[in-house]
C-alpha cells in the first residue's frame, strides 16, 4: 500500500518507539502504516512524497484545513511574545469568552492540553460536586486514555455480556482492578436500559458522561429523544450529565452539539476542531458546579494556557464565528454522503449512514446500527478492503471503519468529486 521511503522508516521506528508510532491508534500493521512528510489545506503527502485527499483530519482536529495561513499566523505573532509563563494573560480569557458565547451550556470554562485531560478534570468535578463515585458510560464512547472511562471501548462485543447487565471491559492491561467497582456500562440508545439502570443506581451516579453520537464507532447518531432522557434523569437523581464534545464541538455547529440538539449539558469538553490542530482543551458548563474549582477541587496544569494551543483557539474560533465554514463543509460533506450512499445502491451493498455531513461513517453489510453491539455486525472486511484500495489511489478515510471521515473547509467540490470517482470504480471492481 505505501513506498520504500515508508517501509523503512517504519522499521526504524520500531527500534525505538513501541510500534513505531507514538499513539496505539496511529499503527495500521506491518507494512501498511502511513508515515507523514507534510500536510496542507485538504491534503497529505507521505514520505514516499505520495499525495492523498485527507478524511482523517487528524482525528477531527483540522476543521479549517491542514496549516491553515490565518491561524498560522496568529499562533506565530503570539509565540513571538512567549510561550509560557505560569501566569495568565489576556488572550486566554478571550478564548474563554468565546467558548462560552458559542456554545450554549458554558458559564465557566478552564482550558486544558488535550480532550483526555478535559474529561478526566470533568470527571473529578462531578465526582467533587456530587460526593458520589459512580460514572455511567455507553459502550463504544470513547473519552481518552485515563483509567477512569477506558472500559468498553474497543472490545469484541461478545465481551460485554447481556445487554440487561453489561460487563464493563476495561481496554488496557494496567487499569486497576479495583476501577471497575467505579464504572457502569450500557449499550448506547438503550432507552430502556438507561432507565433501569438509572432506576436501581442513580443516586450512588456521581455523572453520566457520553458522546453525542458515538464519534469513535461510526459516529452513530443518538435516536430521538435520548440525549433528552440522558438529561431528565441526570437531573432527577442528582448526577452531573457531561456531554463529550471533544469530536463534534465547532464541527457539526458553532455551538456543537447542545446547539444542533438544544440540549444543556452540566458540563461539557472539548478539543480537536477547538484549535485546528493546535494542542488545546477546554471543559466548562454550570456555574454552581465549575465554581467549586480552587475550593477544595485541584485541576490545573504546566501547559493548560500553552501560546501556540490558545492562540490556534483564538484564531479558529474567530474565523468560525465569521464565515459560513461549518454550513459550507456541512453542503461539501452531504454531497460527499449521497454521492457514496448512491454507489452503494447501485451494486447492491447494503450500507448505513450515520453521523453528520462534517463527521460521518458507513457501516455495510447491515440494515440498521444504532449502538456498537450493531455495528460489530457490519462487514468490516469489505469496508477495510476499500479502504486500503482508496488510500492506493490517492483518498485516504481511516483504516478503522469505527472512525469517522472528517471534512475542513479546504476540501473543495473537485475533492469530493474525485473522491466519488475512486469509490465508483473501487467498489465495482470489489462487487467484480
Ligand atoms: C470523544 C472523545 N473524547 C476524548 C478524546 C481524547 O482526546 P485526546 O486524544 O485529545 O486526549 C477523544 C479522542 O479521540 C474523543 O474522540
Amino acid at each position: 500500500m505505501f513506498g520504500p521511503k515508508t517501509l523503512a522508516l517504519q522499521k526504524r521506528a520500531q527500534e525505538i518507539v513501541p510500534l513505531g508510532v507514538n499513539s496505539n491508534f496511529r499503527f495500521w500493521g506491518e507494512g501498511i502504516t502511513p508515515y507523514v512528510e507534510r500536510a496542507k489545506g485538504a491534503y497529505l503527502w507521505d514520505v514516499d512524497g505520495r499525495k492523498y485527499i485527507d478524511y482523517r483530519m487528524a482525528f477531527g482536529p483540522i476543521i479549517l484545513g491542514h496549516s491553515y495561513d490565518e491561524v498560522d499566523q496568529k499562533v506565530i505573532e503570539e509565540i513571538q511574545k512567549g510561550i509560557l509563563f505560569a501566569m495568565t494573560g489576556e488572550l486566554e480569557i478571550a478564548v474563554a469568552e468565546m467558548i462560552a458565547g458559542m456554545a450554549p451550556a458554558m458559564e465557566m470554562v478552564r482550558l486544558a492540553c488535550s480532550g483526555t485531560e478535559a474529561t478526566m478534570h470533568a470527571i473529578r468535578v462531578a465526582r467533587a460536586y456530587t460526593g458520589r463515585d459512580l460514572i455511567l458510560k455507553f459502550e463504544g464512547n470513547y473519552h481518552g486514555f485515563h483509567d477512569h472511562t477506558l472500559w468498553s471501548t474497543y472490545a469484541p462485543v461478545e465481551a460485554y455480556g447481556n445487554r440487561r447487565s453489561p460487563i464493563p471491559v476495561p481496554a488496557s492491561s494496567g487499569i486497576p482492578k479495583s476501577m471497575r467497582e467505579f464504572i457502569i456500562t450500557l449499550p448506547f440508545n438503550d432507552f430502556e436500559g438507561f432507565e433501569r439502570m438509572m432506576r436501581s443506581y442513580g443516586e450512588q451516579i456521581a455523572a453520566v458522561i457520553s458522546e453525542p453520537c458515538q464519534g469513535n464507532c461510526a459516529a452513530i447518531n443518538p435516536q430521538e429523544g435520548f440525549l433528552e432522557l440522558m438529561r431528565r434523569k441526570t437531573e432527577e437523581y442528582g448526577c452531573v450529565f457531561i456531554l463529550d464534545e471533544v469530536k463534534t464541538g465547532f464541527r457539526i455547529a458553532n455551538g456543537g452539539a447542545q446547539e444542533y440538539y438544544g440540549v444543556q449539558p452540566d458540563l461539557a469538553t472539548y478539543a480537536k476542531a477547538l484549535g485546528n490542530g493546535y494542542p488545546i482543551a477546554a471543559f466548562g458548563g454550570k456555574r454552581e458546579i465549575m465554581s467549586i474549582i480552587g475550593h477544595g477541587v485541584a485541576q490545573g496544569g504546566t501547559y493548560t494556557n500553552n501560546k501556540p494551543g490558545v492562540a490556534g483557539a483564538y484564531a479558529t474560533l474567530s474565523l468560525l464565528k465569521s464565515k459560513p465554514i461549518l454550513k459550507t463543509i456541512e453542503q461539501r460533506g452531504q454531497r460527499l454522503m449521497d454521492g457514496l450512499k448512491e454507489i452503494f445502491e447501485e451494486n447492491d451493498i447494503p450500507a448505513v449512514f450515520t453521523g453528520y455531513p462534517a463527521m460521518f461513517a458507513f457501516s455495510l453489510g447491515v440494515e440498521a446500527v444504532t449502538c456498537q453491539r450493531d455495528w460489530a455486525q457490519s462487514d468490516h472486511a469489505l469496508y477495510l478492503k476499500l479502504a486500503e484500495k482508496a488510500i492506493e489511489c490517492g483518498v485516504m478515510p481511516d483504516h478503522d471503519a469505527r472512525e469517522p471521515w472528517f471534512l475542513c473547509y479546504e476540501h473543495s467540490d473537485a475533492d469530493i468529486d474525485e473522491t466519488l470517482n475512486v469509490y465508483a470504480e473501487i467498489v465495482k471492481e470489489v462487487k467484480r
